[in-house]
């Protein structure tokens, strides 16, 4: 249960090597978060952003082995993370792919699996969650969406598309579980200085992962339902998704 002053106690990431999601942790541990647990697959890096949680006031901090695409596992796996530790605050869901559109139009069925870490995998997950959230009458989702997902452009639709899928779904599952008094936030980040990104050309509007979590903590704060990092970015694509067709491609092509 968030405490007196509404500060998160706990939470389960669920892509537990994210770099976005190892500045979360850090931040909320710095905070009033104990309990952290890092749920993806077997890696360093999970055990290194546990370190992190631990050096920054977190007292319960375990990794444990998800994997999206194994949804017949997420209602054992989840589930067990509730019937473990109890309530949960807060789950991160950072867990993604980027993948190149050369990639994925040289092996469909690599885009399809994109479908399934970025999209499919983050819907059974968080149906499970949602389940446990409405039991235990609190608490918060957040899915990492993308400006990719908001209007596709012809050098990443795969994976925009795997976003807009994912904002949708964040989307309808916050207008579900309000009633429930459960928020779900969609955050819709340009291009950020991760793992993920690292080698290519920033974007205009670059940022970076701290600056991402601090947009998600004061999103948790205020009770916002979608948040854009940078916020400019709620304004340009305002302007771009209202864009004609014909337009857009000169836009998406400089
Ligand atoms: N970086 C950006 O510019 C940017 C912009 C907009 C939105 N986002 C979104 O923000 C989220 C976090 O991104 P990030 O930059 O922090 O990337 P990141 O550091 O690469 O983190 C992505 C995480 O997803 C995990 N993952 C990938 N496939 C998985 C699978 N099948 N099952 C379980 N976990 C899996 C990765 O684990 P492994 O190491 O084991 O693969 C990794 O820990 C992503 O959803 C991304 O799409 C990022």
């Amino acid at each position: 249960m968030r405490d007196a002053l509404g500060e998160v106690q706990s939470v389960l990431v669920l892509g537990g090597g994210s770099d976005i999601g190892r500045s979360l942790v850090t931040r909320l541990a710095r905070g009033r978060c104990r309990t952290v647990i890092l749920a993806g697959r077997p890696e360093d890096e999970m055990d290194s952003v546990a370190d992190a949680a631990r050096s920054a006031g977190a007292t319960t901090v375990e990794t444990i082995h998800w994997e999206s695409t194994d949804v017949a596992s997420h209602e054992k796996v989840i589930g067990g993370v509730f019937d473990t530790y109890g309530d949960i605050d807060l789950v991160y869901a950072p867990a993604g792919i980027l993948g190149s559109q050369e990639a994925f139009e040289d092996d469909p069925t690599f885009a399809a699996r994109a479908f399934d870490i970025n999209c499919t995998g983050l819907v059974s997950s968080c149906l499970v969650v949602a389940a446990r959230m409405r039991e235990q009458g609190h608490g918060a989702i957040v899915l990492m969406s993308s400006v990719a997902g908001v209007r596709a452009r012809k050098d990443n639709y795969v994976y925009g598309a795997t976003k807009a899928g994912l904002d949708a779904f964040g989307q309808g599952l916050g207008d579900a579980l309000a009633e429930h008094g459960i928020r779900v936030m969609v955050v819709r980040p340009g291009f950020v200085h991760t793992k993920m990104t690292e080698g290519m050309d920033a974007a205009p509007f670059s940022t970076t992962p701290d600056k991402v979590a601090a947009a998600i903590s004061e999103g948790l704060t205020k009770g916002s339902e979608v948040v854009w990092v940078p916020g400019i970015l709620a304004y340009m694509f305002f302007v771009f998704r209202n864009l004609p067709r014909a337009l857009w491609r000169k836009v998406a092509d400089r």
